[in-house]
């Protein structure tokens, strides 16, 4: 048997609850994977939080699970343990990262052949499982606003997952960047590469402060109205401005905004293509996957509060 966190209902991390299912069997083009460690990101609150989709409670499946609750764990990294009668090029024992996943808050995970990646050899397993869609939307963000050498980029939200991800990437282009966050994260925030400045009140004279040349791209990670004015001041090209949030009047504003909303670019194909190269990155060392936490599978619930009410710079990674 095998061990999967599901949410029972739309609701709070209390909802969340382990189930023990039989250990999947790989569709003939597809493979099992045994997880090692799966990323924990905001979309795995957001989706049984309510906010996109609610059920009612005569919909539910023999476990009494309704059944088009969703499914969580966007990505993870583990070792191949059975494969499709069909796949050719991966065996069993290969260690892979799996992006996108489905499900990857589990002992056990299915996927098609696509979605996996050589883990590299020198990454460890938290890093590798919690390094795609924070750092794919990161690639995606700064691309998209054409952030490159002798550009100034302001990244708000950037002690986050993504935010820590862009501030490397943006930095390796050769862009000056400029991080809003938290004072207690300005520190770790320096030691990448970035010019910390605190985010509320005053925001927009500290960034000028710091970025006397002027502001030239910026990626907002933190979906506030103060990132959307402060952004829309200080950036003269709206279309240089990316939100990966989608919050209230963003697309209205003429910015750029990325995710799976009506008017957004989800990407797809621009990340998938992607994910070599920063799995490459991350594995010479050049990317850091900063962890701030590792919870034991069952204490996912624990995770999602600690990701919901706030945390230190680095990502969330549950292992079974
Ligand atoms: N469109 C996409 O494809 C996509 C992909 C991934 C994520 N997202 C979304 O992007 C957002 C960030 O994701 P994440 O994984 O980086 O989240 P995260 O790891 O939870 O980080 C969020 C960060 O926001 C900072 N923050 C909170 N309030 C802020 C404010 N008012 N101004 C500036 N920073 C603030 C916090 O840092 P401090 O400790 O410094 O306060 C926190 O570290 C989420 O809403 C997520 O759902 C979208």
């Amino acid at each position: 048997m095998a061990r999967t966190v599901r949410p029972t209902a739309y609701g709070t991390p209390e909802v969340l609850e382990i189930v023990e299912t039989p250990i999947p069997q790989p569709a003939v083009d597809g493979v099992v994977v045994e997880v090692r460690a799966a990323g924990v990101n905001p979309i795995d609150w957001k989706i049984y939080s309510g906010a996109f989709h609610t059920v009612d409670d005569e919909h539910k499946d023999a476990a009494g699970v309704a059944a088009d609750l969703p499914r969580l764990g966007m990505e993870c990294a583990g070792v191949v343990t059975a494969i499709g009668s069909e796949v050719t090029g991966v065996q069993v024992g290969d260690e892979v990262i799996v992006y996108p996943a489905s499900g990857a808050y589990a002992d056990y995970v299915t996927a098609p052949v696509a979605a996996l990646i050589p883990k590299p050899a020198d990454l460890g397993w938290p890093e590798a499982g919690s390094l795609m869609l924070a750092g794919l939307t990161a690639t995606h963000a700064l691309h998209a606003a054409g952030v490159g050498a002798g550009d100034t980029v302001l990244i708000h939200g950037a002690a986050g997952g993504v935010g820590l991800m862009a501030v490397q990437l943006a930095a390796a282009l050769g862009a000056t960047v400029i991080a809003t966050a938290a004072a207690r994260n300005h520190e770790a925030l320096r030691g990448l590469g970035a010019i910390p400045v605190t985010y509320g009140s005053g925001l927009l004279d500290r960034v000028r402060a710091a970025a006397p040349g002027g502001v030239t791209a910026a990626v907002d990670c933190a979906g506030s109205d103060e990132a959307l004015d402060t952004s829309l001041e200080l950036v003269a090209d709206p279309q240089r401005i990316v939100s990966i949030t989608g919050g209230d009047g963003r697309l209205a504003a003429g910015i750029k905004v990325l995710g799976y909303g009506p008017g957004e670019d989800a990407g797809t194909e621009f990340r998938q293509a992607a994910r070599a190269e920063l799995a490459a990155r991350a594995g010479a060392g050049e990317l850091l996957v900063l962890i701030d936490n590792v919870y034991p599978l069952q204490e996912a619930a624990k995770a999602h509060q600690a990701g919901i009410s706030g945390h230190a710079p680095g990502k969330l990674v549950l292992v079974p």
